[in-house]
């Protein structure tokens, strides 16, 4: 049995959001939801099962993980021991080369790529849509980072708590980028289950979003699949907009938007008014990424890089699945 093992994974950026769970225990998501994994940013983690451990010894970013975190890295590898048959506990080192926690989808890639070395350093042959299930547990767009391209994360359970996230179609498929405008490199002040759990307790308007968020998934997947861009930027502006709408309804509101994230929608704007075919998402943060054909990507990271507030650009292109190697212990 292989003990240690590093996998390298890459965050996803839903065009059909994730907002709203079935319930918090299973982290089942309520709606569908369809992103794109990128290449140009990485989380690599290792894991080593080590007998010698009194306990989970976990280092994110060469520091170690607050007691939260930790125990959430420890909750997926509660699963994976059990899983295993052992009660050994782990040294876990994780590495973002890119903001973490700040709605930059470091969990995504992050507990996609815990999944996999886990599973892997435990000796267990599991199949990627396993592998993203566990990954769902701890995260639901973690499911989505396991796969690379244009990937499905249906609501709902395909068996009893099994949910896995579904390849769509290749990186390959279609040369667009999503150009990320850094606003911040801070953690957010709401993570993202906190805001989605707030939202379904007090927002009135969060079983309109449960309804209406399907149809604004078939509308992604249409356009994706026929390659229609001005169809896609659309629909992902839309469900967007439509997923902070139902926060920024909840008493108190959760508000992910910081000055800079409505100056860079207002640029995204004015990029479509000069004829450039750009369109905007944002997540649980104040960053805007923009979704542009790949030949658009440098003439719209030029024009996100000029808007007050913004930090740098990141320029995400289709990118791949995750990978794991062994290590020798
Ligand atoms: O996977 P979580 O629990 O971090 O939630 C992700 C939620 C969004 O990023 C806002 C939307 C999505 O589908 O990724």
């Amino acid at each position: 049995m292989t003990h240690v093992a590093r996998a390298i994974a890459h965050p996803n950026i839903a065009l059909a959001k994730y907002w709203g769970k079935l319930d918090v225990a299973t982290n089942l998501p309520a709606v569908p939801s369809l992103s794109l994994t990128l290449d140009g940013m990485s989380t690599t983690t290792a894991v080593a099962f080590d007998p010698a451990l009194a306990a989970d010894a976990v280092e994110l970013n060469g520091a170690p993980a607050s007691r939260a975190d930790a125990a959430r890295v420890s909750a997926l590898l509660d699963r994976v021991r059990a899983a295993a048959g052992t009660g050994v506990r782990a040294r876990v080192a994780s590495e973002n080369d890119f903001p973490t926690a700040s709605g930059l989808a470091s969990s995504a890639s992050g507990f996609a790529a815990l999944a996999l070395a886990a599973t892997r350093a435990a000796g267990l042959a599991w199949d990627a849509a396993r592998v993203s299930d566990l990954a769902r547990r701890s995260s639901a767009s973690a499911a989505r980072s396991i796969f690379g391209g244009w990937v499905v994360l249906p609501a709902g359970r395909q068996g009893e708590d099994f949910l896995a996230a579904e390849p769509l179609a290749p990186a390959d498929h279609w040369d667009v980028a999503l150009v990320v405008a850094v606003a911040t490199e801070g953690p957010k002040e709401t993570g993202s289950t906190g805001g989605m759990q707030h939202a379904a307790r007090t927002s009135p308007y969060y079983a309109a979003w449960v309804e209406a968020a399907p149809a604004m998934f078939t509308r992604v997947r249409a356009a994706l699949l026929a390659r229609d861009l001005e169809a896609l930027g659309t629909a992902a502006e839309h469900s967007a907009l439509a997923m902070h709408a139902c926060s920024l309804a909840a008493d108190p509101a959760t508000l992910y938007f910081q000055p800079v994230t409505l100056a860079a929608l207002a640029r995204v704007r004015e990029l479509r008014r000069a004829g450039v075919g750009a369109w905007a998402t944002i997540d649980a943060g104040p960053h805007v990424k923009v979704l542009c054909a790949g030949g658009d990507a440098a003439r719209v990271a030029e024009a996100m890089c000029e808007v007050p507030g913004v930090l740098r650009t990141i320029e995400g292109r289709p990118g791949g699945a995750a990978v794991v190697e062994d290590l020798a212990p």
